[in-house]
Protein backbone atom coordinates (compact mmCIF):
# COMPACT_ATOMS: atom_id res chain seq x y z
CA UNK A 1 0.00 0.00 0.00
CA UNK A 2 1.58 3.59 -0.76
CA UNK A 3 1.93 5.98 1.83
CA UNK A 4 -0.57 8.17 0.14
CA UNK A 5 -3.13 5.62 -0.03
CA UNK A 6 -2.10 4.28 3.76
CA UNK A 7 -3.01 8.26 4.79
CA UNK A 8 -6.21 8.79 3.27
CA UNK A 9 -7.32 5.61 4.78
CA UNK A 10 -6.61 6.85 8.33
CA UNK A 11 -7.87 10.30 7.72
CA UNK A 12 -11.29 8.36 7.15
CA UNK A 13 -10.99 6.87 10.37
CA UNK A 14 -9.77 10.38 11.88
CA UNK A 15 -12.77 12.19 10.37
CA UNK A 16 -15.15 9.57 11.55
CA UNK A 17 -13.64 9.23 15.01
CA UNK A 18 -14.14 13.70 14.86
CA UNK A 19 -18.23 13.11 14.28
CA UNK A 20 -18.28 10.40 16.89
CA UNK A 21 -16.33 12.90 19.12
CA UNK A 22 -19.26 15.98 18.45
CA UNK A 23 -21.59 13.32 19.01
CA UNK A 24 -20.57 12.53 22.38
CA UNK A 25 -19.69 16.01 23.47
CA UNK A 26 -23.28 16.77 22.89
CA UNK A 27 -24.28 14.87 26.25
CA UNK A 28 -22.84 14.94 30.05
CA UNK A 29 -22.85 11.67 30.11
CA UNK A 30 -21.24 10.93 27.06
CA UNK A 31 -18.82 14.11 26.69
CA UNK A 32 -15.65 12.35 28.42
CA UNK A 33 -15.98 8.98 25.57
CA UNK A 34 -16.47 12.62 23.09
CA UNK A 35 -13.15 13.57 23.97
CA UNK A 36 -11.33 10.60 23.70
CA UNK A 37 -12.66 9.96 20.46
CA UNK A 38 -11.42 13.14 19.59
CA UNK A 39 -7.92 12.57 21.00
CA UNK A 40 -7.79 9.45 19.43
CA UNK A 41 -8.60 11.12 15.77
CA UNK A 42 -6.11 13.84 16.12
CA UNK A 43 -3.28 11.08 17.11
CA UNK A 44 -4.22 9.35 14.15
CA UNK A 45 -4.03 12.59 11.92
CA UNK A 46 -1.15 13.84 13.16
CA UNK A 47 0.89 10.47 12.41
CA UNK A 48 -0.58 10.19 9.21
CA UNK A 49 0.54 13.63 8.20
CA UNK A 50 3.86 12.99 9.54
CA UNK A 51 4.69 9.94 8.13
CA UNK A 52 3.41 11.61 4.87
CA UNK A 53 6.22 13.91 4.58
CA UNK A 54 8.43 11.32 5.79
CA UNK A 55 7.33 9.55 2.16
CA UNK A 56 7.72 12.85 0.11
CA UNK A 57 11.61 13.15 0.75
CA UNK A 58 11.08 15.58 3.20
CA UNK A 59 14.88 17.55 3.89
CA UNK A 60 16.58 16.62 7.00
CA UNK A 61 15.89 20.50 8.11
CA UNK A 62 12.21 19.78 7.41
CA UNK A 63 11.72 16.41 9.25
CA UNK A 64 13.70 18.45 12.46
CA UNK A 65 11.13 21.87 11.65
CA UNK A 66 8.32 19.62 12.00
CA UNK A 67 9.35 17.44 14.72
CA UNK A 68 10.60 19.92 16.52
CA UNK A 69 7.17 22.55 16.34
CA UNK A 70 4.91 19.66 17.36
CA UNK A 71 7.24 18.89 20.65
CA UNK A 72 7.09 22.89 21.31
CA UNK A 73 3.25 22.69 20.66
CA UNK A 74 2.60 19.96 22.63
CA UNK A 75 4.34 21.09 25.68
CA UNK A 76 2.41 24.76 25.57
CA UNK A 77 -0.57 23.37 24.90
CA UNK A 78 -0.47 20.49 28.11
CA UNK A 79 1.41 23.98 30.00
CA UNK A 80 -1.80 25.54 29.60
CA UNK A 81 -4.20 23.44 29.51
CA UNK A 82 -3.24 22.06 32.85
CA UNK A 83 -2.89 25.43 34.33
CA UNK A 84 -5.96 27.31 33.20
CA UNK A 85 -9.06 27.45 35.32
CA UNK A 86 -12.33 27.12 34.25
CA UNK A 87 -13.41 31.06 34.45
CA UNK A 88 -10.19 31.34 32.04
CA UNK A 89 -11.17 28.36 29.77
CA UNK A 90 -13.31 31.07 27.07
CA UNK A 91 -10.01 33.05 26.87
CA UNK A 92 -7.80 30.39 26.12
CA UNK A 93 -10.51 28.96 23.48
CA UNK A 94 -10.17 32.51 21.89
CA UNK A 95 -6.12 32.72 21.54
CA UNK A 96 -6.02 28.80 20.22
CA UNK A 97 -8.31 30.26 17.44
CA UNK A 98 -6.43 33.47 16.89
CA UNK A 99 -3.20 30.28 16.46
CA UNK A 100 -5.85 28.43 13.77
CA UNK A 101 -6.05 31.56 11.71
CA UNK A 102 -2.67 32.83 11.85
CA UNK A 103 -1.86 28.98 10.31
CA UNK A 104 -4.08 29.68 7.41
CA UNK A 105 -2.68 32.83 6.92
CA UNK A 106 0.65 31.97 6.91
CA UNK A 107 -0.42 28.24 4.52
CA UNK A 108 -2.07 30.73 2.13
CA UNK A 109 1.23 33.15 1.61
CA UNK A 110 3.22 29.88 1.29
CA UNK A 111 0.91 28.80 -1.19
CA UNK A 112 1.28 32.63 -3.38
CA UNK A 113 4.93 32.04 -2.41
CA UNK A 114 5.69 28.80 -4.06
CA UNK A 115 3.49 29.09 -6.70
CA UNK A 116 1.97 32.34 -8.08
CA UNK A 117 5.05 34.65 -7.53
CA UNK A 118 7.56 31.74 -9.27
CA UNK A 119 4.57 31.54 -12.62
CA UNK A 120 7.71 32.30 -14.83
CA UNK A 121 8.90 28.82 -13.50
CA UNK A 122 7.39 25.39 -13.94
CA UNK A 123 5.47 24.94 -11.02
CA UNK A 124 2.65 22.32 -10.50
CA UNK A 125 -0.30 24.61 -10.49
CA UNK A 126 -0.95 26.31 -14.17
CA UNK A 127 -3.29 27.33 -16.75
CA UNK A 128 -6.81 27.66 -15.61
CA UNK A 129 -5.92 25.90 -12.32
CA UNK A 130 -3.90 29.35 -11.62
CA UNK A 131 -7.06 30.85 -11.20
CA UNK A 132 -8.65 28.47 -8.19
CA UNK A 133 -5.31 28.53 -6.79
CA UNK A 134 -5.15 32.30 -6.67
CA UNK A 135 -8.91 32.29 -5.60
CA UNK A 136 -8.15 29.64 -2.66
CA UNK A 137 -4.99 31.82 -1.71
CA UNK A 138 -7.00 35.47 -1.28
CA UNK A 139 -10.32 33.56 0.46
CA UNK A 140 -7.80 31.77 3.21
CA UNK A 141 -5.56 34.32 3.77
CA UNK A 142 -8.84 36.98 4.59
CA UNK A 143 -10.38 33.99 7.01
CA UNK A 144 -7.25 33.46 8.47
CA UNK A 145 -6.45 37.06 8.89
CA UNK A 146 -10.13 37.80 10.32
CA UNK A 147 -10.11 35.22 12.67
CA UNK A 148 -6.44 36.14 13.84
CA UNK A 149 -7.19 39.40 14.89
CA UNK A 150 -10.82 39.06 15.81
CA UNK A 151 -9.63 36.43 18.40
CA UNK A 152 -7.41 38.36 20.18
CA UNK A 153 -9.45 41.23 20.40
CA UNK A 154 -12.03 38.39 22.25
CA UNK A 155 -9.32 37.41 24.29
CA UNK A 156 -8.73 40.90 25.45
CA UNK A 157 -12.10 41.74 26.38
CA UNK A 158 -12.65 38.56 27.93
CA UNK A 159 -9.83 38.54 30.06
CA UNK A 160 -10.32 41.97 31.09
CA UNK A 161 -7.45 43.77 29.93
CA UNK A 162 -9.68 46.13 27.54
CA UNK A 163 -13.54 47.35 28.24
CA UNK A 164 -15.74 45.03 26.81
CA UNK A 165 -18.13 47.80 25.72
CA UNK A 166 -19.14 48.26 21.92
CA UNK A 167 -16.77 49.95 20.02
CA UNK A 168 -19.25 52.86 18.38
CA UNK A 169 -17.33 54.37 15.11
CA UNK A 170 -19.52 56.22 13.24
CA UNK A 171 -21.40 54.41 10.36
CA UNK A 172 -19.38 51.14 11.60
CA UNK A 173 -22.09 48.69 9.51
CA UNK A 174 -20.63 50.79 6.31
CA UNK A 175 -17.26 50.09 7.44
CA UNK A 176 -17.90 46.36 7.22
CA UNK A 177 -19.69 46.27 4.34
CA UNK A 178 -17.15 48.28 2.71
CA UNK A 179 -14.32 45.96 3.98
CA UNK A 180 -16.66 43.36 2.55
CA UNK A 181 -17.03 44.62 -1.27
CA UNK A 182 -13.11 45.94 -1.00
CA UNK A 183 -12.59 42.21 -0.18
CA UNK A 184 -14.48 41.21 -3.44
CA UNK A 185 -13.42 43.33 -5.64
CA UNK A 186 -9.28 42.70 -4.15
CA UNK A 187 -10.11 39.06 -4.84
CA UNK A 188 -11.44 39.51 -8.50
CA UNK A 189 -7.90 41.57 -9.22
CA UNK A 190 -5.74 38.95 -7.29
CA UNK A 191 -7.25 36.42 -9.05
CA UNK A 192 -6.83 37.95 -12.56
CA UNK A 193 -3.14 38.99 -12.04
CA UNK A 194 -2.02 37.59 -8.59
CA UNK A 195 0.92 39.93 -7.32
CA UNK A 196 2.44 40.76 -3.57
CA UNK A 197 0.94 44.39 -3.25
CA UNK A 198 -2.88 42.72 -3.88
CA UNK A 199 -2.15 39.88 -1.18
CA UNK A 200 -0.42 42.42 1.38
CA UNK A 201 -3.71 44.83 0.72
CA UNK A 202 -5.86 41.75 1.49
CA UNK A 203 -4.19 40.60 4.56
CA UNK A 204 -4.00 44.15 6.24
CA UNK A 205 -7.84 45.01 5.33
CA UNK A 206 -9.19 41.02 7.05
CA UNK A 207 -6.91 42.40 10.03
CA UNK A 208 -8.33 45.49 10.20
CA UNK A 209 -12.24 44.08 9.88
CA UNK A 210 -11.49 41.30 12.03
CA UNK A 211 -10.34 43.60 15.04
CA UNK A 212 -13.63 45.92 14.10
CA UNK A 213 -15.97 43.34 13.88
CA UNK A 214 -15.12 42.03 17.47
CA UNK A 215 -14.53 45.51 19.21
CA UNK A 216 -18.01 46.79 17.98
CA UNK A 217 -19.90 43.55 20.19
CA UNK A 218 -21.23 44.17 23.48
CA UNK A 219 -19.57 42.18 26.43
CA UNK A 220 -23.19 40.42 26.56
CA UNK A 221 -22.42 38.79 23.19
CA UNK A 222 -19.10 37.38 24.07
CA UNK A 223 -20.61 34.11 24.43
CA UNK A 224 -21.69 34.06 21.07
CA UNK A 225 -18.45 35.88 19.65
CA UNK A 226 -16.04 32.98 20.90
CA UNK A 227 -18.41 30.27 18.84
CA UNK A 228 -18.23 32.57 15.74
CA UNK A 229 -14.66 32.82 15.75
CA UNK A 230 -14.87 28.61 16.33
CA UNK A 231 -16.94 28.67 13.36
CA UNK A 232 -14.75 31.20 11.60
CA UNK A 233 -11.12 29.47 12.64
CA UNK A 234 -13.07 26.20 11.36
CA UNK A 235 -13.29 27.42 7.62
CA UNK A 236 -10.27 28.99 7.66
CA UNK A 237 -9.19 25.54 8.58
CA UNK A 238 -10.96 24.04 5.34
CA UNK A 239 -9.33 27.06 3.26
CA UNK A 240 -6.13 25.70 3.73
CA UNK A 241 -7.31 22.08 3.31
CA UNK A 242 -8.34 23.12 -0.44
CA UNK A 243 -4.70 24.94 -0.63
CA UNK A 244 -2.67 22.04 0.72
CA UNK A 245 -5.04 19.56 -1.25
CA UNK A 246 -5.61 17.52 2.22
CA UNK A 247 -9.06 16.12 2.41
CA UNK A 248 -8.78 15.88 6.56
CA UNK A 249 -8.20 19.34 7.08
CA UNK A 250 -10.98 20.21 4.61
CA UNK A 251 -13.28 17.95 6.43
CA UNK A 252 -12.39 18.66 9.99
CA UNK A 253 -12.29 22.50 9.22
CA UNK A 254 -16.17 22.00 7.68
CA UNK A 255 -16.82 20.00 10.89
CA UNK A 256 -16.07 22.95 12.97
CA UNK A 257 -17.14 25.49 11.07
CA UNK A 258 -20.88 24.27 10.73
CA UNK A 259 -20.79 23.16 14.14
CA UNK A 260 -20.09 26.88 15.90
CA UNK A 261 -21.95 28.59 13.48
CA UNK A 262 -25.00 26.54 14.61
CA UNK A 263 -23.66 26.73 18.33
CA UNK A 264 -23.92 30.52 17.55
CA UNK A 265 -27.19 30.36 16.11
CA UNK A 266 -28.59 28.24 19.20
CA UNK A 267 -26.81 30.76 21.65
CA UNK A 268 -28.11 33.92 20.19
CA UNK A 269 -31.61 32.16 19.95
CA UNK A 270 -31.28 32.02 23.90
CA UNK A 271 -30.49 35.40 24.02
CA UNK A 272 -33.06 36.84 21.91
CA UNK A 273 -29.76 37.88 19.52
CA UNK A 274 -30.17 38.31 16.24
CA UNK A 275 -27.63 36.19 14.54
CA UNK A 276 -27.01 38.27 11.58
CA UNK A 277 -26.49 41.19 13.27
CA UNK A 278 -24.26 39.44 15.83
CA UNK A 279 -21.86 38.31 12.97
CA UNK A 280 -21.63 41.08 11.27
CA UNK A 281 -20.44 42.63 14.80
CA UNK A 282 -23.42 44.24 16.10
CA UNK A 283 -24.92 45.82 13.03
CA UNK A 284 -28.76 47.10 13.78
CA UNK A 285 -27.04 47.42 17.49
CA UNK A 286 -26.60 51.18 17.55
CA UNK A 287 -24.91 51.40 20.86
CA UNK A 288 -27.69 51.47 23.99
CA UNK A 289 -25.30 53.24 26.60
CA UNK A 290 -26.09 51.57 29.97
CA UNK A 291 -27.67 55.22 31.38
CA UNK A 292 -26.81 55.98 35.57
CA UNK A 293 -30.04 56.28 37.11
CA UNK A 294 -30.90 56.56 40.96
CA UNK A 295 -32.90 52.98 41.91
CA UNK A 296 -32.74 54.24 45.40
CA UNK A 297 -31.22 51.93 48.57
CA UNK A 298 -30.50 48.86 48.73
CA UNK A 299 -30.75 46.59 52.00
CA UNK A 300 -27.82 44.42 53.24
CA UNK A 301 -28.64 40.85 55.68
CA UNK A 302 -26.28 39.05 57.94
CA UNK A 303 -25.65 35.52 57.12
CA UNK A 304 -27.44 34.67 60.38
CA UNK A 305 -30.96 36.31 58.99
CA UNK A 306 -30.49 34.63 55.86
CA UNK A 307 -30.14 30.85 57.64
CA UNK A 308 -33.11 32.33 59.16
CA UNK A 309 -34.87 32.62 56.34
CA UNK A 310 -33.72 29.05 54.89
CA UNK A 311 -34.90 27.45 58.12
CA UNK A 312 -38.28 28.91 57.43
CA UNK A 313 -38.25 28.13 53.59
CA UNK A 314 -40.40 25.51 52.18
CA UNK A 315 -38.73 25.91 48.83
CA UNK A 316 -35.74 27.58 47.80
CA UNK A 317 -33.88 28.32 44.38
CA UNK A 318 -30.24 28.87 43.68
CA UNK A 319 -29.42 30.64 40.39
CA UNK A 320 -25.27 30.44 40.55
CA UNK A 321 -23.76 33.26 37.90
CA UNK A 322 -19.45 34.07 37.69
CA UNK A 323 -19.13 35.06 40.98
CA UNK A 324 -19.69 31.53 42.07
CA UNK A 325 -16.69 29.73 40.03
CA UNK A 326 -14.10 32.95 41.01
CA UNK A 327 -15.29 32.33 44.38
CA UNK A 328 -14.93 28.53 44.10
CA UNK A 329 -17.93 28.03 46.00
CA UNK A 330 -19.51 25.10 44.51
CA UNK A 331 -18.56 22.68 47.47
CA UNK A 332 -19.91 24.97 50.32
CA UNK A 333 -23.12 25.32 47.58
CA UNK A 334 -23.96 21.45 47.56
CA UNK A 335 -23.14 21.11 51.15
CA UNK A 336 -25.56 24.28 51.86
CA UNK A 337 -28.39 21.98 49.35
CA UNK A 338 -27.78 18.57 51.56
CA UNK A 339 -27.83 20.14 54.58
CA UNK A 340 -31.60 22.00 53.55
CA UNK A 341 -32.51 18.80 51.66
CA UNK A 342 -32.31 16.93 54.82
CA UNK A 343 -34.49 19.46 56.78
CA UNK A 344 -37.30 18.86 53.95
CA UNK A 345 -36.76 21.85 51.95
CA UNK A 346 -37.03 21.51 48.49
CA UNK A 347 -34.07 22.74 46.59
CA UNK A 348 -33.29 23.56 43.07
CA UNK A 349 -31.04 25.22 41.12
CA UNK A 350 -31.81 27.96 37.89
CA UNK A 351 -29.00 27.69 35.25
CA UNK A 352 -29.02 30.98 32.93
CA UNK A 353 -27.36 29.14 29.41
CA UNK A 354 -24.83 32.13 29.27
CA UNK A 355 -24.52 32.45 33.71
CA UNK A 356 -20.68 32.03 33.58
CA UNK A 357 -18.20 32.56 30.81
CA UNK A 358 -18.50 29.54 28.74
CA UNK A 359 -21.64 27.14 28.06
CA UNK A 360 -22.88 25.15 30.52
CA UNK A 361 -20.06 26.51 33.06
CA UNK A 362 -21.94 26.09 36.05
CA UNK A 363 -23.44 22.52 34.90
CA UNK A 364 -19.78 21.47 35.37
CA UNK A 365 -19.21 23.20 38.36
CA UNK A 366 -22.05 21.87 40.28
CA UNK A 367 -21.66 18.40 38.69
CA UNK A 368 -17.78 18.47 40.00
CA UNK A 369 -19.42 19.20 43.67
CA UNK A 370 -21.82 15.91 43.29
CA UNK A 371 -25.05 18.29 43.19
CA UNK A 372 -27.50 15.74 41.59
CA UNK A 373 -28.36 16.53 37.86
CA UNK A 374 -31.95 16.15 38.29
CA UNK A 375 -32.43 19.10 40.78
CA UNK A 376 -30.13 21.33 38.33
CA UNK A 377 -33.04 22.60 35.95
CA UNK A 378 -32.43 25.14 32.55
CA UNK A 379 -34.10 28.32 32.96
CA UNK A 380 -37.01 27.44 30.53
CA UNK A 381 -37.82 24.84 32.91
CA UNK A 382 -37.64 26.83 36.12
CA UNK A 383 -38.41 30.51 35.29
CA UNK A 384 -42.18 30.11 35.74
CA UNK A 385 -41.89 28.08 39.36
CA UNK A 386 -39.88 31.66 40.82
CA UNK A 387 -42.87 33.33 41.40
CA UNK A 388 -43.89 30.45 43.63
CA UNK A 389 -40.31 30.31 45.16
CA UNK A 390 -39.87 30.90 48.79
CA UNK A 391 -36.56 32.18 48.77
CA UNK A 392 -34.09 32.90 45.80
CA UNK A 393 -30.16 32.60 46.52
CA UNK A 394 -28.47 34.53 43.55
CA UNK A 395 -24.82 33.02 44.20
CA UNK A 396 -22.70 35.43 41.84
CA UNK A 397 -25.20 36.21 38.92
CA UNK A 398 -25.81 39.81 38.27
CA UNK A 399 -26.50 40.10 34.30
CA UNK A 400 -28.59 36.51 33.98
CA UNK A 401 -31.09 37.78 36.73
CA UNK A 402 -31.25 41.71 35.57
CA UNK A 403 -35.07 42.94 35.25
CA UNK A 404 -34.14 45.39 32.87
CA UNK A 405 -33.54 43.32 30.14
CA UNK A 406 -37.51 42.36 30.44
CA UNK A 407 -38.30 45.84 31.97
CA UNK A 408 -36.52 48.31 30.02
CA UNK A 409 -36.00 48.45 26.29
CA UNK A 410 -33.23 51.31 26.53
CA UNK A 411 -30.68 48.89 28.45
CA UNK A 412 -27.85 47.19 26.33
CA UNK A 413 -29.06 43.57 27.38
CA UNK A 414 -32.61 44.53 26.44
CA UNK A 415 -34.53 41.54 25.40
CA UNK A 416 -32.03 38.94 26.83
CA UNK A 417 -33.89 36.66 28.35
CA UNK A 418 -33.12 36.47 32.38
CA UNK A 419 -33.66 34.71 35.39
CA UNK A 420 -37.21 35.76 37.19
CA UNK A 421 -36.11 35.69 40.53
CA UNK A 422 -37.29 39.48 41.73
CA UNK A 423 -41.09 37.27 41.25
CA UNK A 424 -39.87 35.09 44.19
CA UNK A 425 -40.96 36.31 48.16
CA UNK A 426 -37.70 37.15 48.90
CA UNK A 427 -34.00 37.52 46.91
CA UNK A 428 -31.07 36.86 48.64
CA UNK A 429 -27.85 38.32 46.73
CA UNK A 430 -24.66 37.68 47.21
CA UNK A 431 -21.69 39.28 45.93
CA UNK A 432 -18.87 41.72 47.22
CA UNK A 433 -19.94 44.95 45.86
CA UNK A 434 -22.68 46.50 44.38
CA UNK A 435 -20.16 46.60 41.33
CA UNK A 436 -21.95 45.57 37.97
CA UNK A 437 -21.53 42.24 35.93
CA UNK A 438 -20.15 41.27 32.89
CA UNK A 439 -22.57 43.54 30.81
CA UNK A 440 -21.29 46.89 32.92
CA UNK A 441 -25.14 47.50 33.18
CA UNK A 442 -26.47 48.40 36.90
CA UNK A 443 -29.07 46.20 38.00
CA UNK A 444 -32.23 47.37 39.47
CA UNK A 445 -33.00 43.81 41.49
CA UNK A 446 -30.62 45.08 44.22
CA UNK A 447 -32.92 47.84 44.68
CA UNK A 448 -36.26 45.73 44.90
CA UNK A 449 -38.24 45.90 48.35
CA UNK A 450 -37.83 41.83 48.27
CA UNK A 451 -33.79 41.96 47.80
CA UNK A 452 -31.32 41.79 50.34
CA UNK A 453 -28.04 41.92 49.53
CA UNK A 454 -25.09 39.62 51.32
CA UNK A 455 -21.82 40.91 51.19
CA UNK A 456 -18.74 39.06 51.01
CA UNK A 457 -16.71 36.71 49.14
CA UNK A 458 -19.47 34.01 47.69
CA UNK A 459 -17.73 31.07 49.68
CA UNK A 460 -17.03 32.27 53.02
CA UNK A 461 -21.03 33.61 53.13
CA UNK A 462 -22.50 30.73 52.49
CA UNK A 463 -20.09 28.60 54.91
CA UNK A 464 -21.25 31.45 57.79
CA UNK A 465 -25.05 30.18 56.63
CA UNK A 466 -24.14 26.54 57.45
CA UNK A 467 -22.45 27.16 60.63
CA UNK A 468 -25.46 29.50 61.40
CA UNK A 469 -28.41 27.49 60.05
CA UNK A 470 -30.35 25.00 62.39
CA UNK A 471 -29.59 21.73 62.83
CA UNK A 472 -32.22 19.78 61.71
CA UNK A 473 -35.08 18.82 63.84
CA UNK A 474 -36.26 14.94 63.38
CA UNK A 475 -39.61 16.10 64.70
CA UNK A 476 -39.97 18.68 61.78
CA UNK A 477 -38.26 16.94 59.15
CA UNK A 478 -39.91 16.66 55.57
CA UNK A 479 -41.96 19.95 56.17
CA UNK A 480 -39.67 22.35 56.17
CA UNK A 481 -40.86 25.31 57.80
CA UNK A 482 -41.25 25.24 61.39
CA UNK A 483 -44.01 27.21 62.36
P1 LIG B 1 -21.88 38.49 35.86
O1 LIG B 1 -22.99 39.29 35.30
O2 LIG B 1 -20.54 38.63 35.26
O3 LIG B 1 -21.81 38.84 37.41
C1 LIG B 1 -20.95 38.13 38.27
C2 LIG B 1 -21.09 38.76 39.66
O4 LIG B 1 -20.32 37.95 40.55
C3 LIG B 1 -20.50 40.15 39.70
O5 LIG B 1 -21.54 41.10 39.84
C4 LIG B 1 -19.56 40.14 40.91
O6 LIG B 1 -19.92 41.20 41.79
C5 LIG B 1 -19.85 38.80 41.58
N1 LIG B 1 -18.64 38.18 42.13
C6 LIG B 1 -17.42 38.09 41.57
N2 LIG B 1 -16.57 37.46 42.39
C7 LIG B 1 -17.28 37.13 43.50
C8 LIG B 1 -16.96 36.45 44.71
N3 LIG B 1 -15.73 35.98 44.98
N4 LIG B 1 -17.94 36.29 45.63
C9 LIG B 1 -19.19 36.78 45.41
N5 LIG B 1 -19.55 37.41 44.28
C10 LIG B 1 -18.60 37.58 43.33
O7 LIG B 1 -22.22 36.93 35.87
P2 LIG B 1 -23.46 36.09 35.32
O8 LIG B 1 -24.74 36.53 35.92
O9 LIG B 1 -23.06 34.67 35.46
O10 LIG B 1 -23.57 36.49 33.80
C11 LIG B 1 -22.62 36.07 32.87
C12 LIG B 1 -22.18 37.24 32.02
O11 LIG B 1 -21.00 36.88 31.32
C13 LIG B 1 -23.21 37.60 30.98
O12 LIG B 1 -23.18 38.98 30.70
C14 LIG B 1 -22.74 36.79 29.79
O13 LIG B 1 -23.20 37.27 28.55
C15 LIG B 1 -21.24 36.96 29.93
N6 LIG B 1 -20.45 35.92 29.29
C16 LIG B 1 -20.90 34.66 29.33
C17 LIG B 1 -20.22 33.68 28.65
C18 LIG B 1 -20.84 32.31 28.65
S1 LIG B 1 -20.82 31.42 27.34
N7 LIG B 1 -21.43 31.86 29.71
C19 LIG B 1 -18.99 33.97 28.00
C20 LIG B 1 -18.51 35.30 28.04
C21 LIG B 1 -19.26 36.26 28.70
P3 LIG B 1 -18.82 41.83 42.80
O14 LIG B 1 -17.66 42.23 41.97
O15 LIG B 1 -19.54 42.96 43.46
O16 LIG B 1 -18.48 40.73 43.77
Amino acid sequence: MSAVTAASAAYIVAGLLFILSLAGLSKHETAKTGNVYGMAGMAIALVATVGLAASRDISALGAVLLVAAVLVGAVIGLWRARRVEMTGMPELIAMLHSFVGAAAVLVGWNGYLSVEARADEQTEVAGDLLGIHSAEVVIGVFIGAVTVTGSIVAFLKLSGRIKSNPLMLPAHNMLNLGALVAFVVLTVLFVIDPSLPLLIAVTVLALALGWHLVASIGGGDMPVVVSMLNSYSGWAAAASGFLLGNDLLILTGALVGSSGAYLSYIMCTAMNRSFLSVIAGGFGNEGAAAVDRDYGEHTEVSADQVADLLADARTVVITPGYGMAVAQAQGAVAELVRHLTDRGTDVRFGIHPVAGRLPGHMNVLLAEAKVPYDIVLEMDEINDDLAGTDVVLVIGANDTVNPAATDDPTSPIAGMPVLKVWEADQVIVFKRSMSTGYAGVQNPLFFRDNSRMLFGDARERVEDILVALPKPDRTTVGHGRQD
